[in-house]
């Protein structure tokens, strides 16, 4: 099979789909990989890495879209990437549809089989693909908290430890999947005081005997969240509702009830926000402020660190790919349901339930 690797193009995104080792288990297996030039720079592997491990270096991203059957991405198409899609080809890499409907339409109407990492699933219902960049996602949010609580970055001026005689930062997580439990340890192991909301029983046991106490974990509901954001400086979002639009959890009018400068960090922004003041930010401009209160919501917090997340995406999603490579997409999803929950859009239709669903007014998921 021909798998392409392009340079992704999103503001400040380094990290690349495949590695050089990855390449070479590819080509070894049989298939042909191309390359955009300088694709996996920013990770840390020149141009001679992947021709090395057997790859054909091409220097325009049209000629790789056109040429593959399989193209393997990091992030979502953006910008001149919607005018490459086309009927025939397969594309694997984070989708987030429920929250970009530009995206969504243009995958429907181009007829790309478009197969999602956030929603592919294992054998016990997880997210295997997801979760890497949710476990760097979740310590990064832990590091960004601690940051932009300090004055000069117009934070409340609090620092996430404390001082002896001086109570530490109180840190709100919403949501203890993947980002929350990285995150709380994160926020946790700089000294701050911290809370997880989670509305998960099962979930919340697990977070209880894996915290033995270190981390307050309580049941979400509209009064504990209310009632925790009073009290806390900074509040991280990390909730998820698997292909579905985030849950709001809190409204602008909730805003009022938050402490001066206090900082929300929106890691669920990808699937919408769970916070109604919520939007989109980049690396370059991560933050604005809402009713006085610092907003982070940057869409693609793992590539600020490409040369970890690169190499932990790849662990992840070359197995994977080395699959369809080799029994291509039908077989793969008959022999693995968990893959073929990845499928989000093929044959010009919405095939993902929760995505379809997140489109319904707009024709029954077609
Ligand atoms: N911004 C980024 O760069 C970035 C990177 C990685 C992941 N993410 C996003 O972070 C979000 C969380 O991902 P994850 O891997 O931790 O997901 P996860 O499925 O592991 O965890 C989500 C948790 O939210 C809980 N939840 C759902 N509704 C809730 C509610 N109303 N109140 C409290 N808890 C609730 C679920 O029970 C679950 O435990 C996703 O949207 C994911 O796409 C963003």
């Amino acid at each position: 099979m021909r798998i392409g690797v392009v340079k992704e193009i999103k503001p400040a995104e380094l990290r690349v789909a495949l590695t050089p080792a990855g390449t070479e288990e590819l080509v070894d297996a049989g298939h042909t990989v191309l390359v955009e030039r300088s694709a996996g720079e920013g990770s840390g592997f020149p141009d001679g890495a992947y021709v090395n491990a057997g790859a054909v270096i091409v220097d325009e991203a049209d000629r790789v879209w056109q040429d593959v059957e399989v193209l393997v991405k990091v992030k979502e198409p953006v910008g001149a990437e919607l005018g490459r899609l086309r009927e025939g080809l397969v594309l694997f890499t984070y989708l987030h549809l429920a929250a970009a409907p530009e995206l969504t339409r243009a995958l429907v109407k181009a007829g790309t089989t478009g197969v999602g990492y956030e929603t592919v699933e294992g054998s016990s219902g997880h997210l295997p693909l997801l979760a890497p960049m949710s476990e760097i996602a979740g310590r990064l949010a832990g590091q960004v908290v601690a940051h932009y609580l300090t004055a000069p970055v117009g934070g409340r001026g609090v620092l996430a430890g404390g001082a002896p005689g001086v109570a530490p930062a109180r840190v709100l997580v919403l949501g203890g999947g993947v980002v929350g439990i990285y995150a709380a340890r994160v926020a946790r192991g700089l000294g701050a005081d911290v809370t997880v909301l989670e509305r998960s029983d099962d979930r919340l046991r697990y977070l209880d005997d894996r915290f033995e106490g270190s981390v307050h974990c309580l049941m979400s509901d509209a009064h504990s969240v209310l009632e925790q954001l009073s009290l806390s400086d900074a509040v991280i979002g990390a909730v998820l509702v698997p292909g579905a639009v985030a849950p709001r959890l809190v409204t602008r009018a909730m805003l009022s009830s938050m402490r001066p400068r206090a900082v929300i960090v929106d890691v669920a922004i990808d699937q919408g926000g769970c916070f109604e003041t919520s939007r989109p930010t980049t690396h370059e401009a991560p933050t604005y402020v809402v009713d006085d209160v610092l907003h982070y919501c940057v869409a693609n917090m793992p590539g600020a660190v490409p040369v970890t997340s690169t190499r932990a995406l790849t662990n992840a999603t070359l197995p994977y790919l080395l699959r369809l490579a080799g029994m291509g997409l039908d077989a793969l999803c008959e022999k693995d349901p968990g893959f073929a929950m990845g499928v989000n859009v093929r044959d010009h239709c919405l095939v993902h339930p929760a995505v379809a669903a997140a489109y319904a007014g707009e024709g029954g998921g077609k």
